[in-house]
């Protein structure tokens, strides 16, 4: 009877009696670092091979493994050329033991041979290429390094250079190569000749043959600038590395060694990587700190922890060497100059340390090894690692590979990691999963795969991130940063993939080797609506939810409030109407509105090969009525951020000093 009569009260005083009603108190909520949004790289489906490494020359050192053997895949030789794989007594190096041997035979003239990158390479004109290679056998003449289309020979950009080759002796040679013309497409390829008539001995041997284009803020070895833009583009501040399943290996006699990752890259062997085929490692974990460094990203660390995908499990008694390992790794990062590995960072020209908060131990030790793997992380391989990393580093938050949603009664100081691939119902389950924990998490990995009715990776994963399914992940993120206080921040997952080879095909961001194919997702212009409103306090607000899910709080910095939401099937479909008061703010105060929709059909996606954008963008000012309340509508399945004009004297803290390096 009493709620009837205020029920009927509310109706009255409401300016549309069918808004939703959303007050936001002044404070009450949760001071803490802003919640992060973020992104797991490991190479997959060519993300990093072929992807973020900027690499264009495919198969370049003949690396290989038990797993994948050395073998010519990207080469073609040039007038009548033979190449061959040879395992000389002198290789270039103990990580690189096989080499290409040309051999002229009877041809006369130019001959050489050619790589066709991954997938073909992006030839621009006026782009300065660097190119190498090392070369054994003696040789008198000149070297032409060239780019040229792959369908008609059309040379775009060549240079020449002179030979330093010698016997028996390995011998780099270096070249920058600058195109005159842009080629038509991306079929091209890089071509190395030489003349016949100076080979003294028939033949000579080739590795490491490299040619990076221009690189993401000019980095030597380093990433592919519209790939890593587009990353940087959502405003991500968190990146889990290296992986994922990359760094489990799948043996536990080939696991992703960081020690091998590391200096000049005549040392990397490469890796049998875990998603099928062999990998440079050029993106190795100097890399991926650079890249984190370049991009402000906070750094969360997995190390290997004794289980790898074939369901290896390293026995107590073994297992202080990979805890020894790990502490090497972590003081590789975070170590000062004048610690061991700090001094090898040093060396590779890094001496300051990189800012270090998190550390995972291993990755999804729930699923690899069955119940045997689960339960030995539980009982020895966690608490080990947990015990040894916070004696030496007491900063250190260490997170496990699981949750409290797994079973795992986590030992304090530990944190949880949980991983969603849902369907966008499932996603919007998690809008409350999280209210009740009492362990702080990370959302390792986090994206909706899957439709509605449909699940299991064989039958009902979609072909790129969807709009139904990004508003589901919409839902799921406002409910990870209402309860920001227990949760770190949550990783979108995996990142970006090829579309000429994937093992994965839900990807943020796709791309292929011409940079007209790099397509952001739904998803992506969803993580950069709410990742581009950071907030510094969550503010506690009437709850109200479904079909209206939401976040609200300020941002201290700047002197604004946020209100962060999203609209799941709503009734019949119809705009949901809210009014939305922040105590304390005045009639007369202007805030900006952006409101993402999707298409017609609730799976559409955006799709590489149209170049269509399905999200639609709308902004608007709008200024707070007579009551206070900024009063506007959201359609069904909608995400939008309102977020006030920062006012004059915004306060000053140390938000992103904070969250930053
Ligand atoms: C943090 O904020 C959330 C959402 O407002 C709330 O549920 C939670 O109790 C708050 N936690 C603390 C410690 O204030
Ligand atoms: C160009 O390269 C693309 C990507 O590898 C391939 O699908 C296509 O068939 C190639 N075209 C020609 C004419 O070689
Ligand atoms: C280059 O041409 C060869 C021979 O026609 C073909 O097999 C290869 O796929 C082509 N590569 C690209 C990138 O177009
Ligand atoms: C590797 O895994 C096997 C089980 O497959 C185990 O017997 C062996 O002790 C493990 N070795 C190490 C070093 O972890
Ligand atoms: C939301 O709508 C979609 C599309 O009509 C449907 O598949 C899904 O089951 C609905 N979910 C809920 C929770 O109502
Ligand atoms: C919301 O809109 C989507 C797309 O138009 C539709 O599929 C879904 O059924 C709607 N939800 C409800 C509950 O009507």
């Amino acid at each position: 009877m009493v709620q009837f009569s205020l029920a009927i009260v509310a109706a009255i005083i409401a300016p549309v009696a069918s808004s939703v009603q959303i007050t936001v108190e002044s404070s009450g909520g949760n001071a803490t670092t802003p919640h992060q949004y973020g992104f797991l790289h490991e190479d997959i489906s060519n993300s990093g091979d072929g992807g973020l490494y900027a690499e264009l020359i495919r198969n370049r050192a003949f690396q290989s493994s038990e797993r994948f053997p050395a073998d010519l895949s990207g080469w073609s030789p040039v007038n009548g050329a033979s190449l061959s794989l040879k395992t000389l007594d002198q290789p270039l190096s103990s990580a690189l033991k096989t080499s290409m041997n040309v051999a002229v035979g009877s041809s006369k003239g130019q001959v050489g041979f050619s790589n066709d990158g991954y997938w073909g390479m992006d030839v621009k004109k006026k782009k300065t290429y660097t190119g190498s290679f090392w070369v054994r056998g003696a040789y008198e003449g000149t070297f032409t390094a060239s780019l040229r289309s792959n369908i008609t020979g059309e040379v775009f950009g060549s240079t020449k250079l002179r030979s330093r080759a010698k016997a028996s002796e390995w011998i780099e040679h270096s070249f920058k190569l600058v195109p005159t013309k842009s080629a038509p497409n991306s079929n091209n390829t890089f071509t190395l000749t030489f003349d016949a008539a100076g080979v003294k001995d028939g033949s000579l041997d080739f590795n490491l043959i490299s040619l990076f284009p221009p690189t993401y803020k000019g980095r030597k070895n380093g990433l592919r600038v519209d790939l890593a833009e587009a990353i940087e583009g959502f405003h991500p501040t968190l990146l889990r590395i290296p992986g994922g399943n990359m760094l489990e290996g799948y043996t536990n006699k080939t696991w992703w060694n960081w020690k091998e990752t590391i200096g000049p890259l005549k040392d990397r062997p490469g890796y049998p990587n875990v998603w099928g085929y062999q990998q440079t490692n050029g993106l190795g974990l100097m890399e991926y700190l650079e890249l984190a460094e370049d991009m402000n990203l906070e750094i969360v660390l997995a190390v290997y922890a004794g289980l790898s995908l074939n369901g290896d499990i390293t026995p107590q008694d073994k297992l202080q060497p990979f805890i020894d390992d790990a502490l090497d790794q972590i003081e590789f990062v975070s170590g000062d100059a004048t610690t061991k590995w700090g001094s090898v960072r040093a060396k590779l020209g890094h001496p300051a340390p990189f800012k270090l908060r998190y550390v995972e131990v291993g990755n999804e030790d729930w699923l690899a090894g069955g119940t045997a793997g689960w339960e030995s992380y539980k009982e020895y391989r966690f608490p080990m690692f947990l015990k040894a990393i916070n004696a030496k580093y007491p900063a250190i938050q260490v997170i496990s590979s699981g949750s409290v949603f797994d079973g795992y009664n986590i030992p304090a100081p530990g944190n949880g990691d949980y991983h969603i691939y849902g369907t966008p119902d499932a996603m919007v389950d998690q809008f409350d999963l999280f209210d009740q924990t009492p362990i702080t998490h990370i959302i390792g990995e986090a994206a909706a795969v899957h439709p509605n009715g449909g699940s299991g990776w064989d039958g009902g994963l979609m072909d790129y991130p969807f709009w139904i399914g990004t508003v589901g992940e919409a839902v799921s993120l406002l409910g990870y940063e209402r309860n920001t206080d227990r949760i770190i921040g949550a990783a979108y997952a995996p990142i970006i993939r090829s579309l000429d080879r994937w093992q994965w095909a839900v990807t943020m961001i796709q791309f292929a080797a011409d940079p007209a194919l790099t397509t952001k997702s739904t998803s992506w212009y969803v993580w950069e609506l709410f990742a581009g409103h950071l907030m510094t306090h969550t503010l506690p607000a009437s709850s109200n939810f479904n079909p209206l899910y939401y976040v609200t709080g300020k941002n201290e910095d700047k002197g604004t409030y946020i209100f962060k939401g999203a609209v799941y099937n709503s009734t019949d479909a119809a705009d949901v109407p809210v009014s939305l008061t922040f105590e304390g703010v005045k009639p007369g105060t202007k805030a900006e509105l952006t409101i993402l929709t999707g298409p017609a059909n609730p799976y559409g996606y955006n799709d590489p090969f149209t170049g269509v954008n399905v999200v639609k963008t709308t902004r608007e000012k709008i200024t707070a009525g007579k009551r206070g309340s900024f009063d506007f509508s959201l359609p069904n399945l909608s995400v939008a951020v309102l977020e006030t004009v920062p006012s004059k004297h915004p306060k000053r803290n140390t938000m992103r000093n904070g969250l930053r390096n």
